[in-house]
């Protein structure tokens, strides 16, 4: 592969560390991909809109569940990190990382606004020797059809001047085991020179790189694992709804089918689907598809299933009330949990929104407790704060209904005090005393 002089430079860069690193979006997937180029030594720049992150992240206090402030904070006091909430410098920068939000619009179709404003600010001071690369999940084709162009307006070339790739983030919040160092890294560029530059640069501060033939083909690979989440987790739920009308018990089921050494992986049901990932990014592959004329039936499918699981939660919560001659109307709901997903306060996209507001459309007084999350946005914007986890509050209830299984629950304590548990996620499999008292989904 021929290389042109601006590789030759920026390769040396990188090698020495002395590549200066900007990550535009210091949320979920930005923040520790900062924190690992700082601890490899690289000197970064973070950019961020929101200025109550860019204050928080100089003054060494992380936002970030999976970053502790002990591990920010040395790297701000040594100079390696600094935050700013406008991109003055960014012509200085030798790559630049955007990991800004791919969120969907009410129409269900992609809204990567957020991409090409942060595009537009950077491209004016675009320059000669640069590497780019998108981390936000789109649908295939955004870094060659949508990025390319703008950056390549001012008469600089990609895979000659300047270098354009997408890498697809991977976090996992609250994972402890596989976390942005130990996780591999798949790399697509435009050009093979591309690829090559951002290989060598994620090589620096991550343990295994995967490249790949295009931008396209990581844009996909990305969106493959994430539907394929999205529709194993529709299908167990499917069989879950299924075990009902059987009159089975969904999670023995799961267990027996996972004790096949192959061939079969554990999906679990539960309220419905959140956070920043799984319900969005299999439509973004979608909508790419039905501008082919293509339908992506598997991914309708799961939508619909997964989206549905809160009103399943909610008629099997009036059928236990039922039960105790009570209606949905007047009776009062302890929710324990709203995260989308356990030991995390992530409450984005979370089913425990949708379930909240179901049962108060049908007349419940509904409290919430979760120990990462201490308050709620209503629909119409108003904020609820969430109550005290104690043996009172939950005699107090009519029916306890567990949402997000976090670790720290008590949950032999939670059957104790409540008077009929609603469990979605079987959290409560190693309670022995009050069986009697609890529904599993
Ligand atoms: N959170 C995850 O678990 C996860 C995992 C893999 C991939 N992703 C993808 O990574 C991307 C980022 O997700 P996230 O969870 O980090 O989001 P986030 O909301 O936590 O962080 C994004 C940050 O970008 C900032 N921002 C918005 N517009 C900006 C702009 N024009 N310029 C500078 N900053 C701007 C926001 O203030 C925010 O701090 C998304 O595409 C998401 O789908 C997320």
């Amino acid at each position: 592969m021929a290389v042109s002089p601006q590789f030759g430079a920026l390769e040396r860069k990188i090698k020495s560390r002395s590549a200066r690193i900007g990550i535009v979006g210091l949320g979920y997937v930005g923040l520790p991909l900062a924190v690992e180029f700082a601890q490899a030594g690289f000197r970064v720049v973070g950019i961020d809109v929101d200025e109550r992150k860019v204050r928080s992240v100089n003054n060494g206090i992380s936002h970030i569940e999976d970053v502790a402030s002990d591990t920010l904070k040395p790297l701000v006091e040594d100079g390696l990190i600094r935050a700013q909430a406008d991109y003055k410098g960014c012509g200085k920068l030798d790559a630049i990382l955007i990991a800004v939000p791919t969120p969907l619009r009410k129409t269900k179709d992609p809204d990567i606004s957020y991409i090409v404003a942060s595009l537009d600010a950077i491209a004016p001071q675009v320059r000669a020797g640069q590497l780019i690369i998108l981390e936000s999940t789109t649908y295939p084709g955004t870094t060659d059809e949508v990025m390319r162009p703008v950056l390549e307006a001012g008469g600089l070339k990609v895979g000659r001047d300047i270098f354009l790739a997408f890498s697809p983030e991977r976090v996992d919040p609250g994972n402890k085991l596989y976390q942005t160092k130990n996780t591999p890294k798949v790399v697509g560029g435009t050009t093979p020179s591309c690829t090559k530059a951002a290989a060598l640069l994620y090589g620096q501060a991550i343990e295994h790189v995967h490249p790949v033939s295009s931008t396209q083909s990581a844009e996909m690979i990305k969106l493959l694992e994430n539907t394929f989440r999205a529709v194993n987790i529709g299908l167990v739920n499917e069989i879950a709804l299924m075990c009902e009308k059987l009159g089975l018990d969904v999670w023995e089921v799961i267990d027996g089918a996972a004790t096949k050494p192959f061939g079969f992986m554990r999906f679990y049901p539960g309220p419905g689907i959140g956070g920043h990932c799984i319900p969005l990014d299999p439509h973004y592959l979608a909508w790419k598809l039905r501008t082919l004329n293509y339908s992506a039936r598997f991914i309708e499918l799961a939508s619909e299933i997964n989206g549905h699981m809160p009103e399943v939660v909610v008629r099997r919560a009036s059928a236990m009330l039922n039960d105790a001659k009570k209606s949905v109307k007047g009776s009062k709901i302890f929710v324990l949990g709203v995260a989308y997903k356990k030991d995390t306060g992530d409450v984005r996209e979370s089913p425990a929104l949708d379930v909240i507001r179901l049962l108060q459309e049908e007349g419940a007084t509904v409290s919430f407790h979760d120990p990462y999350s201490n308050a709620i946005r209503a629909e119409d914007g108003r904020i609820e704060k969430g109550v005290a986890l104690t043996p009172r509050s939950l005699k107090a209830a009519d029916l306890v209904l567990i949402i997000t299984d976090h670790s720290v629950f008590d949950y032999a304590a939670i059957v104790k005090s409540a008077r009929r548990v609603l469990d979605t996620r079987n959290a409560t499999r190693g309670v022995t005393i009050g069986r009697g008292k609890i529904e599993k989904l």
